[in-house]
């Protein structure tokens, strides 16, 4: 039998309300915000991932799906949007209409990291990106918007956490300033953290290994390091998020995984996924439009980890409310040509209704309306027939009510959403 592949999973008929309804309160949501949908490919030419997110990340480094096709040419199937969405913003000149666009898109990344809980080779990320706003004012909305959405589902175990990154102009400062603090205790790194140490050591803030950590306690705070612009922009973005009373934490190790942020980034990490406590992540890229030959915009977002929030969604909510389900138990020849007919009809009508046409005993088929969880049964025998009229019972309190066949659909339509 084949099976599919390590870290790829199905999503299961059983599963996918939820991820619908997840991405559905998203949507909404978003849309309200004033973002609108955009679907690029999830293959693209391996250049736009290195280029945007870093040769000397994890993701450019080990972790693509990279191929030849059959021409030759490098591809990759995409380790997340942003740099999608960019390509598409500078290709489709979106900047010279009108340099503001708000879009997101849903769909799924693929990165070959070490399959575990909350960690897959194929996940599914909503994201959100702003261009062309250079405020302050907008990334504190951007996280007011995100964790909204997180209150819409009923998430209570999220922490909000931000961090400035500075600028091309005050970076350079506490790069050095870390690199020398590492230099001085390399025996303590890791051998990635000794390779990240000359090439991009805001990394090794980020590392897990204990060593590493411990190694980084004491390191300097980026924020003390920020130019005056950079202070002030952060600066206003906390003093936004206190008055619209977003709880957060300012967090010196939050650096990021890809290469491209500038000034504030963020993320909502969780207790609840064990060692994957991001359910999301952000941050500005204010030089990413250029660099991947654009004008100069801003630009600011943030993807949430789908699968990850879907399973403490699972956790905090009990049920999704369902639409009423009718099952026909239909009997004869007769009773299920009737049946076939009036669930065309019903399902058309938007009640969702299931006929079992096997012929099978009343028992029988009181099994199955219970095993597909009906909240209705309508019984049409031969006596039912004869009198022309049919009984629905509802499952739940057991009552029952009589409906003639004249009309039935526009009775049971009133009656079911009454
Ligand atoms: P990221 O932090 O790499 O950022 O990913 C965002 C979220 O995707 C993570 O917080 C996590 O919830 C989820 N995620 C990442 N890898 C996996 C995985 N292997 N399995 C399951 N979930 C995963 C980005 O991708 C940026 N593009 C976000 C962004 C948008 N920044 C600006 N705009």
């Amino acid at each position: 039998m084949i099976q599919l592949i390590r870290g790829f999973k199905d999503i299961l008929p059983e599963e996918s309300a939820l991820w619908q309804h997840i991405e559905n309160t998203a949507r909404a949501l978003f849309e309200d915000f004033g973002f609108r949908e955009i679907r690029p490919p999830v293959l693209e030419k391996t250049e736009l991932f290195k280029r945007s997110i870093g040769e000397d990340t994890d993701i450019v480094e080990k972790e693509m799906y990279t191929f030849p096709d059959r021409k030759g040419d490098l591809l990759t199937l995409r380790p997340e949007a942003t740099a999608s969405v960019v390509r598409s913003y500078i290709q489709h000149k979106m900047y010279a209409a009108d340099p503001i666009r708000k879009m997101y898109t849903i769909g799924p990344m693929f990165r070959r990291e070490r399959p575990q809980k909350g960690r897959y080779r194929q996940f599914y990320q909503i994201n959100a990106e702003v261009f062309g706003e250079a405020s302050p004012y907008i990334d504190a909305q951007l996280i007011f918007m995100l964790v909204s959405l997180f209150e819409k589902l009923s998430v209570t175990d999220s922490n909000v956490h931000i961090n400035s990154l500075g600028c091309p102009e005050c970076r350079p400062d506490f790069r050095k300033a870390l690199s020398e603090l590492l230099e001085s205790r390399k025996k303590q790194l890791c051998e990635d953290c000794i390779r990240r140490s000359e090439r991009n050591p805001l990394r090794v803030l980020d590392c897990k290994v204990p060593s590493c950590r411990e190694a980084v306690s004491d390191a300097p705070s980026i924020i003390d390091y920020l130019c005056p612009a950079c202070a002030a922009h952060f600066d206003t973005v906390q003093e936004m998020l206190v008055k619209q009373n977003v709880r957060f934490e300012v967090d010196k190790r939050l650096v990021r995984g890809l290469d491209y942020y500038t000034r504030t980034t963020f993320e909502i990490q969780t207790g609840a996924l064990g060692a994957q406590s991001a359910v999301a992540g952000g941050g500005r890229y204010d030089g990413l439009v250029e660099a991947l030959g654009g004008p100069s915009q801003p630009a600011i977002g943030f993807a949430i980890g789908l699968d990850r929030l879907v399973e403490i969604v699972t956790l905090n909510q009990e049920s999704l409310a369902k639409h009423p389900m009718v099952f026909i138990a239909a009997l004869g020849d007769e009773g299920i040509r009737n049946a076939w007919l009036w669930s065309n009809d019903l399902c058309m009508a938007g009640i969702r209704t299931e006929v079992d046409f096997s012929g099978r005993s009343l028992k029988s088929l009181m099994k199955r309306a219970d095993k597909v969880n009906a909240s209705y049964v309508m019984i049409v025998g031969e006596s039912e027939l004869k009198e022309g009229s049919v009984v629905l019972r509802d499952m739940k309190t057991k009552e029952q009510h009589t409906f003639s066949m004249d009309n039935l659909v526009e009775n049971l339509k009133t009656f079911l959403y009454q």
